[in-house]
């Protein structure tokens, strides 16, 4: 079958190119998937997607009417795919549902390290002569009490992370996950976790329930000083508001591998650019600040598993059989 990859990296042409074994016609594309880039996928029945690829109900329906009719999503979550849409459209959707847990929670884990011994600001420090302490006192997270915030695959991995450090773990979802109770997790209200949590780590999906879950009554409510960790999705805190936290002192420091405005920034070279968008420009200049490039999914094994899975995906609706990865409307 031939498929239009949008958004694609030289990694996704290793991996998917090695997974795929001259099984279907793989064409890469670097656009991403938006209004004008769209026409790239005439001639073919599929489109492989990323994050930042735009599957909104006009888009499915310029794609509907090339004669796209299977869409597979290359990641996990799928709030930038309208599937009432898709469904109306006859165009099915499947993804990756899990790949590597483990590296998006040892991704959140290196940036509380990082953040919270300044580990990033000592590096640069010390290669440049300056041997000085100031600035750098951290503190134990031994017996420091984490809040984990979504507690599926990937909550549940970084809560076991931070019980390993001796961490006391205040859990909060909307299903209790009993993997979370047995290692020693407590499920409160989402107050609680505010109240008692030293650090905060936001592990849930973006829905209309969750988007500013993080805004200035949460950020209010939170312990004085906490850390707060966001390696889910960009809009699960309120940008404005947490840059206010972080001015008056209340937020203690923050750590975003997503971004509420992340598209057409992350994942780009635009080092020789002016950044133009001020908010972002204005937390690169907090020191208790510390952004990653949407990167806790980039490891060795999760960019295989996805590359496989993928595949399989494809295999499937190319065959016409039943795809378990299938998302509903
Ligand atoms: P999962 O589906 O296993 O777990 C999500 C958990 O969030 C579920 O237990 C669900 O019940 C819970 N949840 C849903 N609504 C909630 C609410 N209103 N309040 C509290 N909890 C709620 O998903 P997984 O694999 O653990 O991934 C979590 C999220 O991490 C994904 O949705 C995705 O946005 C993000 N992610 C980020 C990556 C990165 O590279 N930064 C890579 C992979 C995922």
């Amino acid at each position: 079958m031939r498929v239009v990859v949008f958004s694609a990296k030289p990694h996704d042409r290793e991996f998917l190119g090695a997974a795929n074994a001259g099984r279907h016609e793989l064409v890469f594309q670097e656009s991403r998937l938006l209004a004008e880039s769209a026409p790239l996928a005439a001639g073919a029945p599929a489109v492989c997607l990323f994050v930042h690829d735009h599957a909104d109900a006009g888009i499915l329906g310029t794609l509907a009417k090339l004669g796209v009719r299977h869409i597979a999503l290359r990641c996990a979550g799928f709030n930038n795919v309208d599937l009432a849409a898709a469904a109306r459209l006859g165009i099915d959707v499947v993804r990756v549902p899990a790949y590597s847990p483990h590296g998006v929670a040892e991704h959140a884990a290196a940036l509380l390290l990082t953040l919270n011994r300044r580990t990033h600001r000592a590096y640069a420090r010390v290669r440049d002569g300056n041997f000085s302490l100031e600035g750098l006192l951290g503190f134990d997270l031994y017996d420091k009490t984490v809040g984990v915030v979504g507690t599926g695959k990937i909550g549940a991995c970084f809560a076991a992370i931070m019980r390993g450090f001796g961490c006391r773990v205040l859990a909060h979802d909307v299903v209790e996950n009993p993997v979370v109770k047995t290692i020693g997790g407590e499920y409160v209200t989402l107050d609680r976790l505010f109240a008692d949590s030293h650090v905060v780590s936001l592990h849930c999906p973006l829905t209309p329930q969750t988007r500013h879950l993080i805004d200035a009554d949460a950020l209010a409510r939170m312990r004085p000083g906490a850390t707060l960790i966001n390696t889910g999705r960009g809009p699960l805190i309120d940008t404005a508001a947490v840059i206010g936290a972080l001015k008056s002192g209340q937020l203690g420091a923050l750590a975003l591998d997503v971004y509420e405005e992340e598209e057409g920034v992350f994942y780009e070279d635009l080092s020789g650019s002016i950044l133009a968008d001020d908010q972002l420009a204005r937390l690169l200049t907090f020191p208790n600040v510390l952004v990653t490039s949407h990167q806790a999914f980039f490891t060795r094994e999760a960019i295989q598993a996805i590359a496989e899975t993928t595949i399989g995906n494809l295999d499937d609706l190319a065959a016409g059989r039943p795809c378990i990865n299938a998302l509903k409307a």
